[in-house]
């Protein structure tokens, strides 16, 4: 994975399928000339006997099960355990010494200097310069370290526009930030809807929002992908509209990072942040990734005093140098603070997203996430999306093109307003028995009640067979309640 994309090399026509897609050897076919069918080989696919295992030890089976939760927890890549295997050797050969050490025959370097390599490694990935990307702690947690920094509310200017199916978490967050300034909730937390019998919200809503409240409101804070219904929002039209009324605007890309090609710095996008389980495959609650943009991250010393924006600090967030220097007048660690006017406790922050960063970041949680990215910068954003559309349309092709109008696919029709997910909405009292009958063919789905099932075939390692197989399924367990 590169440098960042071109906006051009993202916009995709909808591809359309002949009536004679919807056979086995169609997607055959589509397997053999996809572009990325070399990845899925660089995960570990569970088999249907796995999926059910109550048991560690692996079951006997060939036979894959048809995993389209990557919007929830991506599969593990090959390339996890190898990685962690170094970090736990590089800890029993040296100690200590692994914060500072590069091994000629790792994949990774020292651990001091891990967040910054994964930064990098991420940043092509929601189109950021690196020097824009921090990683630390988790999606809420960094939610609320950059809330802290940019939502500034005044007593006339202190309301948050958000959604209004926001992710429990982030309304959690929001509400206690609001409440913490001293302000009210139930006045400040102005949700987005879509209009009654829609799921959709429109851009054209979204900015008519953003005008009523200007005047009083401090913070727009939307996801990229909604994660219920898989709307991909027009991030690039609402950011400009929302800071040209005076806004900060932040995005959760918990669905987005990923698995769209974001392009936060040509956005201009004020702050982001994301987790690594879904779409980057780092693994279950693995350390999550933020973005400033590099205006937020200027240090200037004015007669020697560092100027720069608010933030809740820790030692992290120093100059790499000076975080070892725990006392006036004393050399830290390293040969190299030899040079550096030593501070005390005076913080001076790294310039850029690093400068937010608070602990001592976990090295086994980047030695997971590291891996993953490993994987993904191998290809890029631009083929990831390529196959992401197609794989999505196919899916959604072959569902509407079945029997059974017992349901209704509620994410946009058009690729440009989603991203791999497709929520399909049941008729009622379908879901449960539905499901049941999913797990039991071997299918990894999530259902969001009281109707919904969200499908995610993942461009990394899911097949257009694995969408031609669950559709299959899909439309004989539904064919059982008509
Ligand atoms: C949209 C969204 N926001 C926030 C979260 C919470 O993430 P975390 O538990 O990593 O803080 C999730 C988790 O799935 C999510 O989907």
């Amino acid at each position: 994975m590169g440098s960042i994309a071109t906006e051009e090399q993202y916009q995709m026509k909808k591809p359309s399928f002949p009536t004679e897609a919807n056979s086995l050897e169609f997607a055959k076919s589509l397997d053999s000339k996809d572009h990325l069918r070399s990845f899925r080989k660089k995960f570990i696919i569970p088999s249907k006997a796995n999926i059910k295992a109550t048991s560690l030890s692996k079951p006997e089976d060939s036979d894959s099960a048809i995993y389209f939760c990557g919007n929830s927890l991506g599969l593990q890549p090959k390339a996890v355990a190898e990685y962690l295997q170094v970090h736990l050797n590089t800890w029993a050969t040296v100690g200590v010494h692994g914060h500072f050490r590069k091994f000629e025959d790792s994949p990774m370097i020292q651990w001091q200097l891990l967040a910054e390599h994964a930064a990098k490694q991420a940043a092509p990935i929601v189109g950021a310069l690196p020097s824009e990307v921090g990683i630390m702690g988790t999606l809420t947690m960094n939610l609320h370290l950059l809330m802290a920094s940019f939502y500034t509310p005044t007593a006339t200017k202190n309301k948050i526009i958000l959604e209004w199916k926001a992710f429990p978490s982030d309304h959690f967050a929001i509400e206690s930030q609001i409440r913490g300034h001293g302000y009210d909730p139930s006045e400040a937390m102005i949700m987005i809807g879509p209009e009654e019998g829609s799921y959709e919200v429109s851009t054209e809503k979204i900015l008519s929002i953003i005008d009523e409240h200007a005047s009083t409101t401090a913070l727009l804070l939307l996801p990229g992908i909604q994660y219920y219904t898989g709307q991909y929002f027009d991030m690039k039209t609402i950011t400009k509209y929302a800071q040209s009324k005076g806004l900060i605007v932040g995005w959760d890309l918990a669905h987005a990072a990923g698995n769209v090609p974001v392009q936060l710095h040509d956005w201009n996008v004020d702050f982001a942040v994301w987790c690594t389980y879904k779409y980057m495959n780092a693994g279950p609650g693995a350390i999550a990734g933020f973005y400033v943009h590099e205006r937020h991250g200027k240090v200037e010393y004015v007669d020697d005093k560092p100027v720069f924006r608010h933030r809740l600090s820790g030692w992290y967030g120093g100059d790499q140098v000076g975080r070892m220097n725990m006392q006036n007048g004393k050399l830290g660690h390293g040969k190299q603070n030899k040079t550096l006017k030593l501070t005390g406790t005076e913080f001076r922050p790294s310039p850029g997203a690093s400068g937010y960063q608070v602990s001592n970041p976990s090295a086994v949680d980047l030695a997971s996430l590291c891996a993953a990215l490993s994987v993904f910068n191998q290809t890029s954003m631009a083929d990831i999306r390529k196959k992401s559309v197609h794989l999505t349309a196919y899916l959604e092709f072959l569902l509407l093109s079945g029997p059974s109008k017992a349901f209704q696919i509620i994410t946009p029709a058009d690729p440009d307003a989603r991203g791999t997910q497709l929520s399909i909405l049941l008729k009622p009292g379908r879901l449960e028995t539905l499901s049941d009958m999913l797990e039991d063919a071997g299918i990894v789905a999530d259902k969001r009640k009281p109707d919904v099932i969200r499908a995610a075939p993942v461009p990394l390692y899911n097949t257009y067979e694995d969408v031609w197989r669950f559709v299959q399924i899909f439309n004989s367990a539904l064919a059982k309640f008509e």
